[in-house]
This record gives C-alpha cells, sequence and structure tokens, in this order.
C-alpha cells in the first residue's frame, strides 16, 4: 500500500491549517516541513507549541531541517505529532533522540540527503520507523527530482526488505512510477499536490501508480 503524503512549507500556522483543510478528505497524512534557516537556506514557521490549536483528523509528520534537532526535540515530542523525522547530518546525538522520540511513543523517521550514503543507515535501522531519501537537496519545493535518488532507493530496499522508504522531492505523475518500482512505499508530494488544479484528482493519480 503506497501512502501519499502531502507536504507544506509553512510560513506560519494559518497557512498549516489552510493546507490541511485542502488535503484532509484525500489523505491520512500530511507532512510538515521545519526549516531553520542554518541546516537548510530557508526559514519557516517552528513553533511546535502552535499545533495543539490544530484541529484535524489527520496524522501530522515533521520534517525537521533543523540542527542540532536534539535542542528542540522535548517541545516537538510533546506538540501532537504521530513522527518526527530528523536529519543525519544534522546531529551527532541520533541514538539519544531516538530513543527519547519512542519512549513518548511517537514514531521517528532518519533523512538522508542526497550527498550521504544509505551506509549510514545501518546502525540505526533496528530502532527507526522509516527511512527519508531526500531526492531534492532540502530547502524549497518544486525543484526537479534528482534522478540518481532511484538507485539509493533501489539499494536501501535490496538492503532492507521490510524497512519503511519515504521519499521526499520532485514527486510527481512523472516521477512516481519510477520511484514505486525501486521500492518507496510511502510519496512526499508538495506541489504536484498543492499547485495542481484538481487536488482530489492529483491525489487519486498519484494513488493509482
Ligand atoms: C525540502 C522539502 C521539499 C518538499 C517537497 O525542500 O522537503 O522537498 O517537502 O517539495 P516538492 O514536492 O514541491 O518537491
Amino acid at each position: 500500500m503506497i501512502e501519499i503524503i502531502p507536504a507544506i512549507i509553512p510560513k506560519n500556522l494559518q497557512e498549516i491549517e489552510e493546507k490541511i483543510k485542502l488535503v484532509e478528505p484525500y489523505v491520512n497524512w500530511v507532512q510538515l516541513d521545519v526549516m531553520d534557516g542554518e541546516f537548510v537556506d530557508n526559514k519557516t514557521w517552528n513553533n511546535p507549541n502552535d499545533l495543539k490549536k490544530i484541529k484535524t483528523s489527520l496524522k501530522l509528520e515533521a520534517h525537521l531541517m533543523i540542527n542540532n534537532p536534539e535542542e528542540m526535540i522535548d517541545d516537538w515530542i510533546n506538540s501532537g505529532l504521530k513522527r518526527i523525522i530528523i536529519h543525519y547530518e544534522a546531529t551527532n546525538k541520533h541514538k539519544e533522540i531516538i530513543e527519547k522520540v519512542k519512549e513518548a511513543r511517537l514514531e521517528i523517521g532518519l533523512a538522508i540527503n542526497p550527498e550521504t550514503s544509505i551506509e549510514v543507515i545501518d546502525e540505526f535501522i533496528k530502532d527507526i520507523n522509516l527511512v527519508l531519501i531526500m531526492s531534492v537537496h532540502p530547502g524549497f519545493g518544486g525543484q526537479d527530482f534528482l534522478n540518481e535518488s532511484v538507485d539509493k532507493i533501489r539499494q536501501l530496499r535490496e538492503r532492507y526488505k521490510n524497512v519503511n522508504i519515504e521519499v521526499d522531492g520532485g514527486v510527481n505523475l512523472e516521477t512516481a512510477s519510477n520511484i514505486i518500482q525501486a521500492g518507496a512505499n510511502i510519496l512526499i508530494s508538495g506541489s504536484a499536490i498543492f499547485k495542481s488544479n484538481n487536488i482530489e484528482q492529483t491525489i487519486k493519480q498519484l494513488r493509482k501508480i
């Protein structure tokens, strides 16, 4: 079963609420992209305490593109999220963060950038719920899919039969089939969904691939 998760790169809480409403009838999850202007060259809304104000049936995951997520991880854990994704490249406290998130009964994912090889996952694979393979250099929506990501997805699937593989960046109706055939089971899509003139249709088409 392929999970389609719309991604929001939010300027503020209002944008999160508006975009959740647009996709709520068609999906089970939404991803919030959180950027600190240091780990990536973009800055977004970044206030976990806001999330309790949001009324939605959807499960929320945060993709933390922030340096040293261990400094804010308690706030994110207590914000009502179902899943937290940190970047391998953003900290050396992976084990500490993974343990804390799992103790709080949230799911934990580990994201790797295009330049990071999948071998770094080996020491964490037993402790994490998913691997997020970035198929663009993170920071902005609407970028072109990096085709070398397909081999990386395939390598990871061959290495670990049952791992959840989430792919994020340039995922759309043209790139989705190669991504799925290579072994991904969770597709993150931002502009392909939110810039389309028929969100319901686009999500249905992505799911049919
Ligand atoms: C990193 C962000 C984006 C976003 C998806 O830049 O994580 O990848 O979620 O953006 P699209 O689907 O527009 O490439």
